[in-house]
């Protein structure tokens, strides 16, 4: 038995941020932010509405492209590093809006590689035969935890939603072959929102030095992010006997279109191979996997059966592969 996506969408908010409007809030200019990041507009989420609102879309998207009533869903596993609150779960708010009240569900923090461990995490579930409908979501608004007034962290993120749903199968052509999910705590001081958790509660004082915003060294990241992307998509390529030329598309997480490339030439991937919309949503954490695959899809680049790679970095340091057979 193995877990194959069988309905995939995806959600942004109307709202555009672009570049020449950051240029109007920052010290920065659009041939900077082009040149460094790939990056030409973000989406930004309406106030009060949640990272839960923007994955509730998507999933109802998810759920009408299958015929699948809310009710037969068994799990939903939701990827965010921007929950609605830190307790009760976004798994949980979702869950009510849907209204799939026969299943359970849970958050998972794995950072810009959150959505590979949801999906990974969600394929285990089908893959034993426990359960038959699995729903994984990687959902962020981002805008909630970014100093608009830091030009080395507002140009880069945006809010998003993707969603899919797993299912069994025992077509070997068909859905998830393989996974890599790595975790080094050391880099946790490069990329990190520090308060607001039980290590430094919100205070006066954590707001003044805005201690609840998006903090990292940005060189750093980006050595780490082209070094462990790199590695663990040629790993999973080895192991599993594929030439890079078998692959019909590599889907990276959508951090910066420099590590994209660096990565992408190191594994002799060909510019038709991969897949990439920064430049209309930068780097939307948890959402960006799920919602590059749902519009490549939508583009109609993935047929049944082609090889796709997917490959994340982020906070933690966390980074993860996942070769599967796509199969809608
Ligand atoms: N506009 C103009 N100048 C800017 C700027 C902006 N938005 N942001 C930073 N700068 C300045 C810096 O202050 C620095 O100036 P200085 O030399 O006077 O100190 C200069 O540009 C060069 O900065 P540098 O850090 O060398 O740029 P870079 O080429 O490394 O690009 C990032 C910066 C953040 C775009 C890049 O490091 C990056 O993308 N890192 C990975 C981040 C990431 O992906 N994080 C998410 C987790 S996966």
């Amino acid at each position: 038995m193995r877990a194959m996506i069988t309905a995939i969408s995806h959600y942004v908010p109307e709202h555009v941020l672009t570049n020449a409007d950051l240029e109007k809030m920052v010290h920065t200019s659009d041939e900077w932010i082009t040149s460094r990041t790939g990056i030409k507009e973000r989406r930004i989420l309406g106030q009060n509405l949640g990272a839960s609102y923007m994955a509730t879309h998507a999933a109802q998207n998810v759920l009408e492209q299958r015929g699948v009533p809310a009710r037969e869903l068994d799990l939903i596993i939701v990827a965010t590093v921007t929950p609605d609150m830190s307790v009760p779960s976004t798994a949980a708010l979702i869950q009510d809006k849907l209204h799939a009240d026969n299943c359970g569900g849970f958050d998972i923090n794995g950072g810009c590689s959150g959505f590979l461990c949801a999906l990974t995490t969600g394929a285990q579930f089908i893959e034993s035969g426990r359960y038959q409908k699995v729903l994984v979501i990687g959902t962020d608004a981002m805008s909630a935890i970014i100093d608009y007034e830091d030009r080395n962290t507002c140009i880069l993120f945006g809010d998003a939603a993707g969603a899919v749903l797993l299912e069994p199968t025992n077509n070997p052509d068909w859905g998830i072959e393989d996974f890599e999910l790595h975790l080094d705590g050391s880099g946790a001081p490069y990329l990190c929102v520090p308060a607001g958790g039980s290590l430094q509660p919100a205070s006066l004082d954590t707001v003044a030095k805005k201690l609840h915003y998006v903090r990292q060294d940005g060189k750093k990241v980006f050595k780490e992010a082209v070094k462990g992307m790199k590695k663990v998509v040629s790993s999973l390529l080895v192991k599993n006997g594929v030439d890079a030329q078998d692959i019909k598309l590599f889907i990276p997480h959508q951090a910066n279109k420099r590590i994209i490339d660096a990565v992408a030439n190191s594994l002799n991937l060909n510019s038709e191979q991969v897949y990439i919309n920064i430049f209309k949503y930068g780097n939307t954490t948890s959402a960006t996997i799920p919602m590059a695959m749902s519009e490549a899809y939508l583009d109609k680049m993935m047929q049944k059966g082609d090889r796709i790679i997917l490959g994340a970095f982020g906070a933690g340091f966390t980074w993860g592969g996942v070769f599967l057979k796509w199969a809608i």
